[in-house]
C-alpha cells in the first residue's frame, strides 16, 4: 500500500569499482556480461526523500534545492515507474535529494543517487523489499547503483537468467574488515563532463572493440584473485590486480570505435606517478583505478598514505586529494509527515 502523503528517506554512498561493469547482455533490464567488485566509500553520500501524492500533476524532482527538468527528471520518473509497477499504483511522487559532493563529475552520484532513490521510493510505496530485490530495483536506475546499497566490499554477480532474478549485488566484507585501506581520490581540475551515458558508451565497446572478448575471458579469474587478496588483506596483490583491471578497462575504451577517452593529461600523469611510486618502493604499495571520468582513485594503506598523497598532490592539474575509506551501506532516514 502506498503511504500517500508520508515521506520516506534513504541514504547511500557512492562506490568505486575495482573490477568494472562494462557491457550489458540485456539493455532493458541492465544485465551485465561480467560480474564486478566494488568498495563503497565513506564521507560522500546521497540523501533522498520520496512522497507519493495523488494531488500532484506529475513527478517532481528537486536536487540540492534546485527543481530538475529534462533528463535528470525523466530518469527519476522512469525509475519510479518500476516502483509503481511493483506496488501496483499510478500515483505521482515528489522526490527531493541531496548529494554532499559534485553531481555528474565522475564521482558516481548516479550510483548513490539511484540506490538512495530505490530505498526511499520503495519505503514510501510501502514495499518491504529484501536486499536482493532492492539491489535488482536499483540496478534498473543505474547499473552500479545495485552495489551502493551495501557497505564495504561488494560483489555484483552477472547471473545467467534471462529475467535477471539472479543479477544483484551482495556484500562480501564489511568496512571493518580492512579499515586501514585508503582511497586517495585525485580530483582533477576542469574534469570534462561525460559526453555519453555509460550505458550507451559501454554498448559501443561491446560492438566495436576487438579487445572486449579477451577482457570478458579474463575478468572471472581476476575477480577470484581479488576476492582472495581482500580476504587475506594482501595489499600488494590487490593493488597490482586493481592496476591490471583498470588498464584492461581503459584498453577496451581506447579500442572502441570511435574511441572513448575519459582521461585528461593530469589523470594520465597521476597513473604514471603511481607506477613510479611502486617502482621506487620495489613493490605495489598503491594501485590506481578510474571510472568513466577524469578523476583517479588511488588505493593504498594508512602506512603509506601520507607519502603517496604528497606524490599525487604534486602532479600538475590535481586540484585536491580526498582521503576516503571503506564506508557503510544504505540506511533508512526519518521523513516528514504531512
Ligand atoms: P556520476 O559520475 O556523478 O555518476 P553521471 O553523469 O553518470 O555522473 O550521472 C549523473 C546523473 O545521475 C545526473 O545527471 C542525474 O541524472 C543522476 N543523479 C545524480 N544524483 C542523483 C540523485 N541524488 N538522485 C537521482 N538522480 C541523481
Ligand atoms: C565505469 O552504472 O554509471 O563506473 O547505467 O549508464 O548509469 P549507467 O552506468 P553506470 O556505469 C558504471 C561504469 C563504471 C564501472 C563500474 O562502476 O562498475
Amino acid at each position: 500500500m502506498v503511504r500517500a502523503g508520508v515521506e520516506a528517506g534513504y541514504e547511500c554512498a557512492p562506490n568505486i569499482a575495482l573490477v568494472k561493469y562494462w557491457g550489458v547482455r540485456d539493455e532493458a533490464l541492465g544485465l551485465p556480461f561480467n560480474g564486478s567488485l566494488s568498495v563503497t566509500l565513506d564521507r560522500l553520500r546521497t540523501r533522498t526523500w520520496v512522497r507519493f501524492d495523488p494531488a500532484l500533476p506529475s513527478d517532481q524532482f528537486v536536487l540540492n534545492g534546485a527543481p530538475q527538468s529534462g533528463n535528470p527528471l525523466r530518469s527519476v520518473s522512469e525509475f519510479l515507474d518500476n516502483v509503481r509497477a511493483i506496488a501496483r499504483v499510478e500515483t505521482p511522487a515528489f522526490v527531493r535529494s541531496e548529494n554532499n559532493f559534485q553531481t555528474a563529475s565522475g564521482l558516481a552520484s548516479s550510483a548513490s543517487g539511484f540506490a538512495a532513490l530505490a530505498g526511499a521510493a520503495s519505503r514510501a510505496a510501502g514495499l518491504e523489499l529484501p536486499p536482493p530485490a532492492l539491489s535488482r530495483l536499483a540496478r534498473l536506475g543505474s547499473g552500479s547503483a545495485c552495489r551502493s546499497l551495501f557497505g564495504g566490499f561488494v560483489e555484483w554477480r552477472a547471473g545467467t537468467r534471462a529475467d535477471g532474478r539472479d543479477c544483484f549485488a551482495r556484500p562480501l566484507f564489511p568496512p571493518s574488515h580492512w579499515p586501514s585501506l585508503v582511497d586517495l581520490v585525485a580530483i582533477i581540475a576542469d574534469a570534462p563532463t561525460k559526453p555519453v551515458r555509460s550505458a550507451v558508451a559501454m554498448q559501443r565497446t561491446v560492438v566495436t572493440s576487438p579487445e572486449y572478448a579477451r577482457r570478458l575471458r579474463e575478468v572471472p579469474r581476476r575477480i577470484r584473485a581479488m576476492k582472495r587478496a581482500i580476504a587475506g588483506r594482501d595489499a600488494p596483490t590487490l593493488f597490482a590486480l586493481t592496476i591490471a583491471e583498470c588498464d584492461s578497462f581503459r584498453l577496451v575504451c581506447e579500442t572502441t570505435d570511435p574511441p572513448l577517452d575519459y582521461l585528461v593529461p593530469a589523470s594520465r600523469a597521476v597513473l604514471a606517478e603511481i607506477r613510479a611510486v611502486n617502482a621506487d618502493a620495489g613493490s605495489a604499495i598503491a594501485g590506481y583505478t578510474h571510472d568513466a571520468g577524469a578523476h583517479v582513485h588511488v588505493f593504498t594503506t594508512r602506512r603509506h598514505a601520507n607519502a603517496v598523497r604528497r606524490r599525487i598532490r604534486a602532479v600538475a592539474g590535481v586540484e585536491k586529494v580526498l582521503a576516503l575509506s571503506p564506508g557503510s551501506g544504505g540506511r533508512p532516514l526519518g521523513g516528514r509527515s504531512r
